[in-house]
């Protein structure tokens, strides 16, 4: 008798937190998300070190954020969704900016709704795994490299999912001292940015190895200006006296009316990193390739 009571209460001491948390998790929205961050519990992404060979089918992944307003920061997704196949790696940007004049460190919690899909997103490459520093108005595209398993489709339960969406918010630390740098955690290498920018901004009109709306631009860096032998050029940028490099290029990007005026390129980039991250691209372009 005295040992069925004992097991009991082992029972009910076990019990008891259990349901505490599941209540406190199923009630506050925030609370879940900071629990099921820190634990990695269903509900929140799995990190991953590289996406499977499998590709299926088609799948919407939307973007979203919120700043905590204890948090002088701006923060937003630099594209609203992405459609990719499950399966398929994909790299997708975040912006932030320290809009006070103070270092300022912020953590992001992150989850996917719907929750069931949680187990099957995936990140690879994540802002979200540390905390962050950000020095007075400094401004950093973050970006994370993720993948939804292709396993989502065997999975009676979530078989019908279309949309799943990413969502993140930036709260201040309370550990500061912890923190990396926001700018030196980007591992991506920039060439590799830029050549995700060129996919959405450029290759509307520009390919590399034959001419469109714009002249080819594999092998445009170290190539002179205007020098496409057929292409027809603008009367401004025809036959120019200069080569293309990292200075020239920067100065054209930020505004090729502004450098040549005539130009017929109606593209600017105003992000440095941004034409940073291109130029770098640019420069791995070998001519013919
Ligand atoms: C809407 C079409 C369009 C888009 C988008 C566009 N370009 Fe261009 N680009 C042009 C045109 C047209 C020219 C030729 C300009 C002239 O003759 O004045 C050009 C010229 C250039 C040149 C000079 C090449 C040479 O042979 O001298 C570079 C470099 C360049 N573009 C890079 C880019 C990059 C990088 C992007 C993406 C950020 C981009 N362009 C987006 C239309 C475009």
């Amino acid at each position: 008798m005295k040992k069925k009571i004992s097991n009991f209460w082992v029972a009910l001491a076990v019990c008891i937190p259990l349901a505490i948390m599941i209540a406190i998790s199923s009630y506050s929205v925030t609370l879940y998300r900071l629990f099921c961050s820190a634990t990695g519990a269903n509900g929140t992404t799995r990190r991953a070190t590289s996406a499977p060979d499998e590709r299926g089918r088609f799948i919407t992944v939307l973007f979203d954020t919120t700043v905590s307003p204890a948090l002088p920061w701006r923060f937003v997704p630099l594209q609203r969704r992405v459609r990719l196949r499950l399966g398929e790696e994909t790299l997708a940007y975040f912006e932030a900016e320290n809009l006070s004049d103070h270092d300022i460190v912020g953590r992001a919690t992150f989850n996917v709704t719907p929750e069931k899909t949680g187990v099957y997103f995936k990140k690879i490459q994540c802002f979200c795994f540390n905390e962050q520093m950000l020095h007075p108005h400094q401004k950093v595209s973050m970006p994370v490299t993720f993948f939804v398993d292709p396993e989502l489709d065997r999975d009676p339960n979530t078989n019908d999912v279309n949309e799943i969406t990413l969502a993140y918010t930036f709260f201040r630390s309370i550990k500061p001292d912890q923190a990396v740098e926001l700018g030196k955690l980007n591992t991506v290498p920039a060439s590799e940015v830029g050549q995700q920018i060129f996919a959405v901004q450029c290759s509307s009109c520009h390919e590399l190895t034959r001419d469109k709306i714009g002249p080819r631009l594999g092998g445009v860096f170290g190539r002179m200006a205007g020098s496409v032998a057929g292409y027809p050029y603008s009367a401004g940028l025809h036959g120019k006296k200069f080569a293309w490099d990292a200075k020239t290029l920067n100065t054209w990007l930020s505004g090729p009316q502004a450098m040549i005026p005539g130009a017929t390129m109606p593209v600017q980039m105003q992000d440095v990193q941004e034409r940073a991250a291109m130029i770098a691209y640019l420069r791995t372009l070998k001519a013919g390739e």
